[in-house]
């Protein structure tokens, strides 16, 4: 969970690789669009903007687009792209718009990494007009084919085991909860679809290169060298398994949520 002034530290540096690395922000960006079928013309406002998945799509379906962003970086990059995108610093929180202003609010893979969901919905809905649209994606949390990398993990670098969240607070966002909080909100209509992005590897060597700049290039240095050595070739036993038993596929996965305020 992250505070707009965390956000900005961490996706900032991200600001070179960040659409490499996640690989389906942008397919899902499109798919956002498709979904809330913005009018041509009409005025959006995508927040948490980032590199510009959403609001690219929405410019190619002929919004009139502005972003905001905890990250100056991204804001500037996506501004010096698309100059036809009104893109600056913001936190979503208290976006300073008049009440009313847009027709439709997106935000892409952003509802997962706030504290305090319902406050943004809150500000989310106080920028529509009457009769607008909010659209959200979520990441689907599930680890699917790659729960023996889950333990894995937790062996070598939580040993101690991952604690789960106390009882008065929320644990992740999940997508029902997501469209409780639409409703308490004051948005109406909530709809949800969920889209399928698998991605297939060639093989165990594969596997650990994409798991490298993904958080393993970190974590393995900081293991005693013998302990890194064993986690290297567990992993590629592992990997080597799920080759054998049907193929290595990244099960990603989203869900879209539309809902309107009247
Ligand atoms: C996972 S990225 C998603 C980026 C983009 N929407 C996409 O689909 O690729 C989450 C973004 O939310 C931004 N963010 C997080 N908290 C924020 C806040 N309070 N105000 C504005 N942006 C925020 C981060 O800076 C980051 O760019």
């Amino acid at each position: 969970m992250v505070t707009a002034a965390q956000a900005k530290a961490k996706y900032d540096q991200l600001v070179d690789r960040y659409e490499d690395i996640f690989f389906y922000v942008a397919d899902v960006g499109r798919d956002l669009v498709a979904f809330a079928d913005p009018a041509p013309g009409a005025r959006l406002l995508d927040v948490g903007a980032g590199r510009g998945a959403v609001a690219r799509a929405a410019l190619a379906k002929g919004c009139a687009v502005t972003a905001i962003d905890a990250s100056p970086l991204m804001m500037r990059r996506l501004a010096e792209e698309h100059p036809e995108i009104s893109a600056s610093e913001g936190d979503l929180y208290r976006t300073g718009f008049a009440d009313g202003s847009f027709d439709l609010v997106t935000a892409g893979f952003v509802m997962q990494v706030l504290d305090d969901p319902l406050a943004a919905l809150t500000e989310f809905r106080r920028v529509l007009a009457p009769g607008g649209t909010v659209a959200l994606s979520l990441e689907r949390q599930s680890v699917g084919r790659l729960g023996w990398f889950q333990d894995l993990s937790i062996e070598f670098f939580a040993p101690g085991g991952v604690s789960e969240p106390p009882p008065d607070q929320p644990g992740p966002l999940t997508h029902d909860r997501l469209d409780a909080l639409l409703g308490e909100a004051g948005f109406e209509g909530v709809t949800r679809e969920t889209v399928e992005l698998p991605k297939p590897l060639s093989g165990p060597d594969a596997l650990w290169d994409w798991m490298m700049p993904r958080g393993l290039a970190e974590m393995v240095p900081a293991l005693p060298p013998e302990r890194g050595e064993e986690f290297r070739r567990r992993f590629l036993e592992g990997a080597r398994h799920m080759h054998e038993e049907g193929g290595i596929v990244l099960e990603f996965a989203a869900t879209l949520h539309r809902a309107y305020y009247r």
